[in-house]
């Protein structure tokens, strides 16, 4: 076997049909992309079709087949019925839970709709998604679910409660679903990134103070970009992660080695 053909069957996702949410932007489009260069096609999750109207764009350039599907996460009924219907209209081999929302301000101003808004997002929307795409996947003896965590799995954050519960919840919950389903032939894992230049971070690094403060605190140096993940959430997609379980991989630039 050539170098190539190795490469091409441990990393390759030809044939296989990835659906991916907040693909608008940051990592999902990211992701997205990569996922469309290894090979795969793509189903585009977002807020609604016209948002994803460039990345579907960039995908198809790669040749695969893609399609865009619109949902508020925060409408869980709408969410349970793109799943139904996603599942409907073909299989889905690999699911990446990428979208999140965050509120920032201290917990003692939070509302409850403020709570309540981020765990539907973070972590509600994900079961609603994720149970219908994993029946599939069990039947066919065949999945990958990459759920996106945080550094907030690990640390509690600033200012950030809901969003810190709910990617700690995340993190629990992949190795809960790893455990149910492992032996069903489905790899669940997590990717945690450190802090990233997107939407979600867009505050922090407006804020001069904060922005020098977490960038001297990364041994690498600098803030990460969407595309210093993507390629750790790809691995987790491929054959080359096939005894990779339950794991979450931090992507952070050294941060929680510090
Ligand atoms: N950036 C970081 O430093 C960092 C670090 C750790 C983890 N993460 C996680 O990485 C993931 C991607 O975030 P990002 O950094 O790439 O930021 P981003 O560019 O803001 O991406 C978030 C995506 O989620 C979608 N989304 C949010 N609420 C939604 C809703 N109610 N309905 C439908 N879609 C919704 C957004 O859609 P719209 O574009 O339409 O708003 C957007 O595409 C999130 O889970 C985030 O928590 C990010």
């Amino acid at each position: 076997m050539s170098s190539a053909d190795w490469l091409l069957g441990e990393f390759g996702l030809a044939g296989r049909t990835a659906l991916v949410t907040g693909a608008r932007s940051g990592i999902g489009r990211a992701t997205a992309i990569a996922l469309a260069q290894a090979g795969a096609d793509l189903v585009l999750v977002g807020r609604n079709v016209e948002g994803l109207a460039e990345v579907e764009h960039k995908v198809s350039g790669f040749g695969v087949s893609v399609r865009s599907v619109g949902v508020d996460l925060t409408d869980l009924d709408s969410v349970a019925a793109v799943a139904r219907s996603v599942v409907q209209s073909g299989s889905v081999d690999i699911l990446v839970n990428n979208a999140g929302s965050i509120f920032r301000a201290p917990l003692l101003s939070q509302t409850r709709d403020h709570w309540r808004d981020i765990m539907t997002v973070n972590l509600d929307a994900v079961i609603e998604l994720t149970l219908p795409i994993a029946a599939g996947m069990i039947e066919r003896g065949f999945g990958k679910v990459v759920n996106v965590a945080s550094l907030l799995s690990f640390q509690g954050g600033i200012n950030v409660a809901s969003y810190t519960a709910s990617k700690h919840a995340i993190a629990g919950l992949t190795k809960a679903m790893a455990n149910e389903w492992s032996s069903l032939g489905i790899n669940v894992n997590a990717v945690a990134p450190g802090y990233i230049e997107t939407n979600n971070t867009a505050p922090l690094q407006a804020d001069a103070f904060r922005s020098a403060e977490i960038t001297r605190r990364i041994p690498a140096g600098r803030w990460g970009t969407p595309e210093d993940i993507c390629g750790a959430v790809a691995f987790l997609c491929s054959h080359a992660a096939r005894y990779v379980h339950g794991h979450v991989l931090v992507v952070d630039g050294g941060w929680m080695g510090r």
